[in-house]
């Protein structure tokens, strides 16, 4: 067990445990009795601590509202098949939330705080991690700038809090994607490798219209020519073709995953190719057309491994080989839970067992 650092607790006193139905959770609906809060002023951070979950109060004026700064992670916390609980690769996204900030010009923040913090919230609020497979803790660190200002400049205050919700299964059903060629949701440049909330609210529109043609999510390409994959939705996208993984390399306009690097890890412990590069819209139809295509996925927190059943491009869909004569990405999601439940050795030294 990790050793924990201790923030001051002010403890509920009414928990709301009783009214969840852990067998029928949805995504982000319910939270955790506590939550973990740190104000940033005069140039550092507070004493962090841990509250009862709870509504805030904000002046109308506050920055994040107006400028958009708002950075956040998304993580998990899994129960152990001996009734423990640990978290998979905190360090990674505390790194990449840091990246964030940096690029979001906002301040980055200490592991003794963002790891700290989600290890004692969590331990508090262990019973809220759900026993079911498949299930999970979902964890949302976040940052907002608090200024009660108007000018358009950085941030002098902040709010950094941790909350979390258990969360069932995100897709019920392999999906089908649309490759979007359109609408951008990043450029070259600007913000799509950081986890900002800009970036979903630009990818909203563009969804709901897929979503209301019947699709799940979106395949995203560069915004300059639309021609290269770049990611769908909240997941990195992986492509097997042979015996050769092929995913987009990460630049300014791809999300860093967490997942993505995983699932490259794990391909490689089994000895398959991966090949981090340009995946041109191109390439991937004619390796469908000419069934080289063998699997396609998409790899994140959330939906852990969704595979992509139908890829529309310009008007046509292409369909995937049936989900049972795919055994890579079924393989893949099998050692993830397995390191991530305790039922095999964390060899890669992912998870920290916080109970
Ligand atoms: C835009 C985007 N891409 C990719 C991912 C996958 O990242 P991770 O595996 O760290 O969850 C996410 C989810 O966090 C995301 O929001």
């Amino acid at each position: 067990m990790t050793e924990t650092i201790s923030f001051p607790v002010t403890r509920t006193n009414k928990t709301k445990i009783q009214d969840v139905d852990f067998e029928n959770l949805k995504f982000g609906a319910t939270f955790s009795d506590h939550m973990f809060v740190v104000d940033y002023k005069d140039g550092k951070w507070g004493q962090g601590e841990i509250l009862p979950y709870d509504k805030w109060s904000f002046d109308p004026s506050m920055a994040a509202l107006h400028y958009g700064q708002a950075i956040f992670e998304g993580q998990k916390a899994y129960r152990t098949s001996d009734g423990g609980v640990q978290i998979f690769r905190p360090l990674a996204n505390l790194a990449r939330f840091n990246q964030s900030a940096v690029r979001m010009s906002m301040p980055e923040i200490s592991e003794e705080l963002f790891v700290g913090g989600m290890t004692q919230l969590i331990q508090i609020d262990q019973d809220w991690v759900p026993k079911k497979e498949g299930s999970s803790l979902y964890i949302r660190p976040f940052m907002v700038a608090t200024d009660e200002f108007l000018g358009v400049r950085t941030a002098e205050e902040y709010r950094f809090a941790i909350i979390c919700s258990p969360v069932g299964q995100y897709y019920s059903e392999p999906i089908k994607v649309k490759v979007e060629k359109e609408f951008s949701r990043v450029a070259e440049g600007g913000i799509g490798n950081a986890k900002a909330a800009g970036n979903y609210a630009a990818s909203l529109y563009p969804t709901k219209l897929a979503q209301k043609a019947g699709f799940h999510q979106l395949l995203w390409t560069d915004a300059a020519t639309h021609s290269y994959f770049e990611e769908s939705g909240t997941m990195n996208v992986m492509f097997l073709i042979g015996n050769t993984l092929v995913t987009p390399s990460i630049g300014s306009t791809i999300l860093k995953g967490v997942t993505r690097d995983s699932v490259l890890t794990l391909a490689r412990e089994r000895g398959v190719t991966v090949e981090e590069r340009k995946v041109s819209v191109f390439e991937i139809i004619e390796a469908l057309k000419s069934g080289k295509l063998i699997e396609a996925f998409g790899a994140g927190t959330a939906a852990t491994i969704a595979p992509i059943a139908m890829i529309q491009e310009d008007g046509v869909d292409y369909h995937l080989p049936p989900i049972e004569q795919r055994p890579f990405a079924a393989a893949i999601l099998k050692d993830l839970n397995d390191i991530r439940t305790g039922k095999a050795p964390d060899r890669f030294g992912w998870m920290m067992k916080i109970v």
